[in-house]
């Protein structure tokens, strides 16, 4: 038994990255055995997903997508607000009452990702949710097979809290599009912004080496994947924890010489964004010109008691040398409201920040405090009815400028990589635009996995219409 801790996962002594490469567990023990996996919150664990699918399918099992006929349930879960850990709550009650109500075969309830670094969570599965059988924790998820084959029967807990390594799992993801895909550029996070739990539950910056990196790409490239995702918490840290290793900016060239049609990457703090990252990008036609930057808020003090790093004007700065070098380049936030003690003042510069970057798009959330980060301790007198008012204006203000920028492409021809059918309308296929806006096409099934221009007909806040012509 391994509890997390914490204290120790906060600790940032630079113990040497181990790059460990690890060998595929293959075993036929669990073949007639299906597995259900429920993932929440970002892509980073979407990405864990497919790893685990991969490693669950090396050892037998079936996915199935009816938890009801599930022999084992994967819950691989979210820390960063509070609504992840009560939709998670919610769900284990229905796997205890399908554990107690079925009797022909056993289900088996395995918890992983960032709640299970959370010792406040462990405390309260111990004491409520006993049908869980195995939790595991982000660092180690390569062990997965042992702990399958040596279940206890009693729950097995088995998480570290160590600052992290770099675990090369080679090709065992069983990835969830042919088109598109995730690869991890580096783990973890050193910033310690003071709302975030990610620092803690996720471990210290770590790179993965440039050579195993572009190994992946050009494998998947070879076949025949369109568009590949770099993944980092802050990628623009990638290399710096290794004095032997290259910098973003050349890692993401050397990923454009590849080839490879289309490449992005998430997320960027603004902080250490620079100037020969932003030139990189502007070069290369398969780099997309797209960038996610959270602001989090747009108040000075605010950004200041948030360790965000920089300024408003410093990252107006950064904006317009994004918006006049690299041509029509789209722009996304992450935007919290309601941090402690945010006042008016403060949220009309957050206001006046959205209608000075315009933004493509903005992901928007109330401030939730999180157990063992140091806004927690924070005294925070406005009330929650405030707190709801101004997501909901800050949310009209971003609406109005996604769907204003959206418009400016109304019978404008644009390449859309089509991805699938869409789940509005079966008739049509949908795609994104090389500054990920969401298209929906009409047009053959036969084109899914093509990049194709296509003319825009309509244009609504979250989306486009378009035809091919
Ligand atoms: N409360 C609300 N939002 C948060 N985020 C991170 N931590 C919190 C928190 N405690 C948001 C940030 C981040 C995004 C992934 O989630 O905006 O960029
Ligand atoms: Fe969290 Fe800040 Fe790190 Fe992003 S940069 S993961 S918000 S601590």
């Amino acid at each position: 038994m391994n509890l997390p801790d914490l204290n120790e996962a906060k600790k940032r002594n630079n113990e040497k990255v181990e790059f460990l490469y690890v060998d595929p567990v293959k075993s036929d023990k669990f073949s007639n055995r299906t597995y259900y996996i429920k993932t929440y919150g970002c892509q980073m664990n979407v990405h864990d997903s497919e790893e685990i699918s991969g490693i669950l399918e090396n050892l037998g099992f079936t996915k199935t997508e009816e938890m009801e006929d599930a022999d084992l349930v994967i819950l691989n879960t979210c820390a960063i607000r509070e609504n992840a850990h009560d939709k998670l709550f919610g769900f284990l009650g229905i796997c205890k009452h399908i554990k107690a109500e079925r009797k022909d075969r056993p289900l088996t309830v395995c918890l992983c990702g960032c709640m299970a670094q959370e010792p406040v969570v462990i405390e309260k599965i111990k004491n409520t949710y006993k049908c869980v059988d195995l939790i595991f924790g982000t660092h180690n998820i390569h062990e997965l097979p042992n702990y399958l084959l040596n279940l206890s029967g009693n729950m097995d807990i088995e998480v570290k809290s160590n600052e992290g390594n770099v675990f090369e799992v080679g090709e065992v993801y069983k990835r969830d599009s042919n088109i598109s895909a995730w690869v991890n550029i580096m783990y973890g996070c050193n910033k310690f912004c003071t709302y975030c739990i990610v620092p803690y539950t996720r471990g210290k910056e770590r790179s993965r080496k440039s050579s195993d990196i572009l190994r992946e790409v050009n494998c998947l490239k070879e076949k025949g994947y369109k568009e590949v995702t770099l993944l980092g918490q802050n990628v623009n840290a990638y290399g710096t924890d290794n004095d032997e290793e290259i910098s973003f900016a050349e890692l993401l060239e050397s990923v454009a010489k590849t080839g490879i049609e289309r490449i992005r990457f998430v997320t960027s703090h603004p902080w250490n964004f620079t100037d020969e990252m932003i030139n990189v990008i502007a070069k290369y036609d398969n780099i997309m010109p797209y960038i996610h930057l959270p602001l989090q808020s747009g108040s000075n003090s605010i950004l200041k008691l948030m360790g965000r790093r920089y300024t408003k004007e410093e990252y107006k700065e950064l904006y317009d040398k994004l918006k006049s070098t690299i041509p029509n380049v789209a722009i996304t936030t992450d935007i919290i409201v309601g941090f402690p003690n945010e006042t008016d003042s403060d949220f009309k510069d957050t206001m006046d920040m959205v209608d000075y970057c315009k933004y493509d798009g903005a992901y928007t959330f109330i401030y939730s405090p999180r157990v063992g980060t140091p806004a927690a301790k924070m005294k925070d007198s406005v009330p929650m009815e405030v707190k709801e008012e101004r997501l909901q204006e800050l949310n009209k203000l971003v609406n109005k400028y996604s769907l204003m920028n959206n418009k400016k492409l109304l019978n404008k021809k644009v390449k859309v990589l089509l991805s699938g059918i869409s789940e509005k309308d079966s008739n049509k296929l949908y795609g994104y635009t090389d500054t990920m806006k969401l298209v929906n096409v009409e047009c053959d099934k036969s084109l899914i996995g093509t990049i194709q221009e296509v003319t825009i007909i309509d244009a609504k806040s979250f989306s486009l219409d378009g035809v091919i012509k």
